[in-house]
C-alpha cells in the first residue's frame, strides 16, 4: 500500500476520529489511557516524542504531566493542522509537525527520555526500521511506551480485495498468520453523515512481529499490559464485555532502552 493512501486516508478522517475518540466512554479512555497511566515512568522535565500524534490527545494529556518538551508527529496534515489550532485554543506548548515515523532521522541520537504511540504501528509494514529508530534517539535507560491493536484483534480485518470491495461482516474473523494488506471500514465512519462505505487499509502484526522486531533492535521489554474491560460492563451491557473479552483491542508494551 502507498504511503500518500494512508496519508490521504486519514487527512479525511481528522474530526471524526476526534469525535469518536473523544467520548466519555471509548474504548481508549476507560481501557487504553486507563492502562496506560498505571505505567507511565515520571515526565516531569523529560522530552517527549509521540509517534503518529493523530488529533494530539495524548500528547495533550501527556502535557499535563510537566514534561521540558513534546513533539508529535503525524503522517496527515490535516491531523497536524488540527493539533496545531488545538494546542492554540489550550495555549499549550507542544510542537507538532508532519512526518513519517519510518523516517525520523531528523531527530538526535539519545536524545528523547519516552517515546509514546498510540494504535499507530499497525499502519506500519516492516516493524524492524521504527524500533531500530526508537532505540537510536532514547537516551540510555529512557522507557518507551508502545499501544499497538491487540493481534488478536488486528487478525480480524479482513483482507484486502483486488476490486476494493466492502468486506462482509463474515470476513471478520481471526486470520492470524496471514501479513496481506486488510480492507476494512472503521468504526469512526459512523461519525460522518456524508460516508457511507469507506475503504481504510492496514497491516496486521502477530505478537512474535512486536517481540522479535523489539529485541532484534535492542530493547528491552519490561511489562506487557492486556487491559481488561471495565467490570461494570458485565451488568451494563454484557454483548461488549464479552466482544472484549473475546477480541481485545490493546496490547501495551513498556520498553527500555538498556
Ligand atoms: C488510529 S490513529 C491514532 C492517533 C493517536 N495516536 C491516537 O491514539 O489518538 C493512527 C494515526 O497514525 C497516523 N499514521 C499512520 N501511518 C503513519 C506514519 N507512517 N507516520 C506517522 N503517522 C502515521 C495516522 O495519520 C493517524 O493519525
Amino acid at each position: 500500500m502507498e504511503k500518500r493512501n494512508f496519508k490521504s486516508n486519514w487527512d479525511k478522517m481528522v474530526q471524526f476520529y476526534e469525535d469518536f475518540t473523544n467520548t466519555k466512554d471509548s474504548y481508549s479512555s476507560l481501557i487504553e489511557w486507563k492502562a496506560i497511566k498505571t505505567i507511565l515512568p515520571r515526565l516531569e522535565n523529560k522530552t517527549i516524542l509521540d509517534l503518529g500524534c493523530g488529533t494530539g490527545r495524548f500528547s495533550f494529556l501527556l502535557e499535563e504531566l510537566n514534561p521540558k518538551m513534546i513533539l508529535g508527529i503525524d503522517l496527515s496534515d490535516e491531523m497536524i493542522n488540527f493539533c496545531k489550532e488545538r494546542a492554540k485554543e489550550k495555549g499549550s506548548q507542544i510542537e507538532f509537525s508532519q512526518g513519517d515515523i519510518e523516517n525520523i532521522s531528523f531527530i538526535d541520537d539519545n536524545s528523547i527520555d519516552f517515546v509514546f504511540s498510540s494504535t499507530v504501528l499497525h499502519y506500519v509494514k516492516d516493524l524492524n526500521e521504527v524500533m531500530k529508530e526508537i532505540n537510536r534517539v532514547l537516551i540510555s535507560a529512557g522507557t518507551c511506551i508502545l499501544s499497538v491493536i491487540n493481534p488478536v484483534y488486528s487478525a480480524c480485518y479482513p483482507l484486502s480485495k483486488e476490486n476494493g470491495e466492502i468486506p462482509v461482516d463474515d470476513e471478520w474473523n481471526v486470520k492470524y498468520l496471514d501479513r496481506g494488506l486488510r480492507a476494512y471500514i472503521q468504526p469512526w465512519i459512523e461519525y460522518n453523515p456524508n460516508i457511507d462505505n469507506y475503504l481504510s487499509y492496514s497491516y496486521h502484526h502477530t505478537m512474535s512481529d512486536y517481540i522479535n522486531s523489539i529485541v532484534k533492535a535492542g530493547l528491552q521489554i519490561e511489562e506487557l499490559l492486556e487491559p481488561l474491560p471495565p467490570a461494570e460492563w458485565k451488568e451494563d451491557n454484557i454483548k461488549r464485555y464479552y466482544g472484549y473479552m473475546d477480541t481485545p483491542t490493546y496490547a501495551i508494551f513498556k520498553l527500555k532502552k538498556n
